[in-house]
């Protein structure tokens, strides 16, 4: 073998290889980046999951449910918020993620809060030792990666007590100039990468109508939408280099094949250029969609 193709070897192990399972080639890519996920300097994912939990207004004493919870963006605030008397459980695929967002709960000494590595195509039942009668589910930038994001959301439904709340965040528009540095990519990009569902952009994701549809659709009611503008600001373009390789979008950089990857970098650095300020810095803004729903029967 040789070191482009040991390089190109490494990094499928890391990311999941394209003929992996769904599931397996998400928890492989999470897992690579649990420890530099939202810890480059760029807050995104924090900001993106206390608005979601802002939207939900948990009171303290509720009982909540974080799916896809990462290293806690949702789950550490809605654990905040319910308090000692509440109880948070978090699931995620990734075993890294799990970890990372066990020791954060930990370090916050918030004991209410137990984290599993779980499904949430599929979460656990009254079987499983399952916290029944929930008055929440939150689920922030997750659910446009599940294999069945309707069926999903069909087994969240009775989870909860009637009149027991989802709430979803998913990506809604983003800036054109930052449209236009991904699109370096999109030559190398795997079908499974070039899936709507895996943008969260498209297909249902598209629209507020389409998510509130899609809710309603499992069973829910009452189903509404609300935005945040978020500024992302990077101090450089190797600020956004870094930030691409600690979030989702490291899978793209490993979908380039090692000798096309300089390139790749330097058309990206090239639109970046283009309308960075004088100081180099980017800001680009991303529309995030806030869609809640309410068990009926409240
Ligand atoms: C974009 S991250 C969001 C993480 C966290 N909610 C946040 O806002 O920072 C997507 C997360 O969903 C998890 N995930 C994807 N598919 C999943 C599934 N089927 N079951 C559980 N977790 C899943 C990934 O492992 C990853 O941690």
């Amino acid at each position: 073998m040789d070191d482009a193709h040991r390089q190109d070897h490494a990094e499928q192990a890391e990311t999941g290889s394209p003929a992996q399972d769904p599931r397996a080639r998400i928890s492989a890519l999470f897992d690579a980046v649990a420890d530099t996920y939202d810890q480059v300097g760029v807050p995104f994912f924090a900001p993106i999951g206390q608005g979601l939990i802002d939207a939900l207004d948990p009171r303290p004493g509720e009982r909540a449910l974080d799916l896809g919870c990462g290293r806690g963006a949702a789950l550490l605030p809605v654990a905040r918020a319910v308090g000692p008397t509440g109880r948070v459980l978090g699931g995620d695929l990734s075993p890294n993620m799990v970890a990372a967002c066990r020791r954060l709960a930990a370090e916050e000494a918030l004991a209410h809060v137990e984290v599993r590595v779980m499904d949430a195509q599929d979460p656990p039942g009254p079987d499983d030792g399952h916290p029944l009668d929930l008055d929440l589910i939150s689920s922030s930038l997750v659910v446009f990666f599940l294999p069945d994001p309707l069926a999903a959301l069909g087994r969240w439904l009775p989870l909860l007590r009637p009149g027991g709340r989802v709430g979803l965040s998913t990506f809604a528009d983003q800036d054109p100039t930052w449209q236009r540095v991904d699109e370096v990519f999109h030559a190398h990009l795997p079908p499974e990468l070039l899936d709507p569902r895996t943008s969260g952009r498209a297909g249902p994701f598209a629209t507020d109508h389409g998510v509130e549809d899609l809710l309603q659709r499992a069973g829910f009611v009452d189903a509404r939408t609300s935005h945040l503008a978020l500024g992302v600001h990077f101090a450089d373009a190797e600020q956004w280099y870094r930030f691409s390789m600690s979030v989702g979008q490291r899978a793209f950089w490993a979908a380039v094949p090692e000798s096309e990857r300089a390139s790749v970098k330097a058309q990206a650095q090239d639109r970046l250029a283009e309308v960075a300020a004088a100081d180099g810095s980017l800001t680009f803004a991303q529309d995030i969609r806030y869609t809640l729903a309410t068990r009926p029967g409240g």
